[in-house]
């Protein structure tokens, strides 16, 4: 069972997410190729190559798509404008009916009395600014500043939220450092680069929607609990250095101006000139944060350069992706976040949910797992805010099963299920129980 709308402050707000790339169907519309095609493209990159290409069609189900958002009783849609379909070359020319579709979009939520919640960057970095060296030019936050303005000017007037990037740890280290996710880098320079360059952009970005007028501008980090594997003080160390170039590295950047020494001490060398005076910039005033949440991780040192640790396996139950269910992270993410960084600032939990092995029996699909996952960090929340943690909302991911990135469609994360051949769209238990919990808005 999931808790009530009314077991929550009575301004407490929910919301389902998803992202362009992962849901539109990039070859519809006149968007530009992205480093997620080319990614994808690349044997040994994603499962059974799969791309985004048509993804959930949503890029003409929209509709559809909005209604179930709405009847549900969710008040948030966290979506995401594409930066290739908009601007195909990245820079330079508008494609109008990119544009054109988001105006629709935004309306079709204000028509259903959803609120707009905008993150302008979810990853389908256009292909010409990838060969221009993406993330590891600084030139990307004028490029992305550029992109910015576009969408303000056109969508500005109607959004209720805005966050410049989706996981400036995923578009950084996982992608540059570890190399899972376009452009699928193994390289610390460009990792240290690209970490303080995606800063950078969110700076440039968050002062061009101010200057706008845009109201209500966030920042959406994602966050992972990181476990000493055992008792020993290298364990600590390990998980402790794990904490600061995963959590602690943006989180900083932003509300304190300076980054962890532990990664510094390795980042050194590779950072670009003069990084130390970005911080005016990266640290433009935010209205909230918004915490992505999924799993903790065990860590354990190893022999070999920095970070010089890995991941082992840990007892609890896990979910399709291999990630163990720890609703205790979230809890003292949120407390630790308002502790030690952001004070009395709004706090939004932007993506928390589960990918399961679903499947469509006699019409309906049981997930009884997905409820439970989301009840437990339900709870979590609802712990922090009784211990006075200014939490103003809670986003799950995600609305339907889509793209999950290097393992294409095989991961589903959705309340409503999605049948990539026919593209049908059918609400599972935890969709339904979604909209017993809500009821009518608020
Ligand atoms: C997050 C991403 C989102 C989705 C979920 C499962 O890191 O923001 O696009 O892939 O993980």
């Amino acid at each position: 069972m999931l808790p009530k709308r009314s077991d929550f402050p009575a301004d407490f707000q929910f919301g389902v997410a998803t992202s362009s790339y992962q849901i539109e169907g990039h070859s519809f519309g006149g968007a530009g190729p992205t480093h997620w095609d080319t990614f994808a493209a690349t044997p040994g990159n994603v499962v059974r190559a799969e791309n985004g290409a048509v993804a959930c069609d949503h890029y003409h189900r929209w509709e559809e798509d909005l209604d179930l958002i709405a009847n549900a009783g969710f008040d948030i849609y966290r979506f995401s404008t594409s930066w290739a379909r908009v601007m195909p070359e990245g820079r330079g020319p508008v494609n109008r009916e990119g544009l054109d579709f988001y105006d629709r979009l935004v309306d079709g939520m204000l028509e259903r009395g959803l609120k707009p919640a905008l993150t302008l960057y979810h990853w389908e970095l256009p292909a010409p600014l990838a060969d221009k060296g993406g993330w590891r030019n600084r030139d990307i936050a004028s490029w992305f500043a550029d992109f910015t303005q576009v969408i303000a000017d056109r969508l500005g007037d109607r959004i209720w939220s805005a966050a410049p990037i989706n996981e400036p740890w995923c578009v950084s280290w996982l992608s540059h450092f570890l190399g899972h996710h376009a452009p699928g880098l193994r390289d610390i320079r460009a990792t240290a680069h690209a970490m303080h360059h995606v800063l950078l952009a969110h700076g440039k970005s968050t002062r061009v929607m101010r200057a706008h007028g845009m109201k209500n501008l966030g920042a959406v980090c994602n966050l992972e609990y990181p476990i000493p594997a055992d008792d020993s003080p290298e364990a600590a160390a390990a998980a402790d250095l794990y904490d600061a170039y995963y959590n602690r590295f943006f989180v900083e950047g932003i509300f304190k101006g300076r980054y962890p020494e532990q990664v510094m001490e390795a980042f050194a060398p590779h950072m670009p000139h003069n990084w130390e005076d970005d911080f005016a910039l990266i640290g433009e005033k935010l209205d909230w944060l918004g915490l992505n949440y999924y799993t903790c991780k065990r860590i354990a040192p190893t022999e070999g350069p920095w970070p010089a640790h890995h991941e082992v396996d840990g007892p609890l139950p896990k979910t399709a992706m291999g990630w163990e269910i720890y609703p205790e992270g979230l809890y003292q993410f949120l407390t630790r976040l308002s502790r030690e960084y952001t004070g009395d600032l709004p706090l939004y939990v932007t993506e928390n949910g589960m990918a399961a092995p679903d499947v469509v029996e006699d019409g309906k699909v049981e997930d009884p797992h997905r409820i439970a996952y989301y009840s437990e960090h339900l709870a979590a929340v609802q712990r922090a805010i009784a211990e006075g943690t200014p939490v103003k909302g809670y986003i799950g991911w995600s609305l339907m099963d889509n793209y999950e990135w290097a393992l294409g469609y095989e991961k589903r994360f959705g309340l409503v299920h999605v049948d990539f051949d026919s593209l049908q769209r059918t609400p599972k238990a935890s969709y339904l129980a979604w909209k017993d919990a809500l009821g009518s808005r608020g």
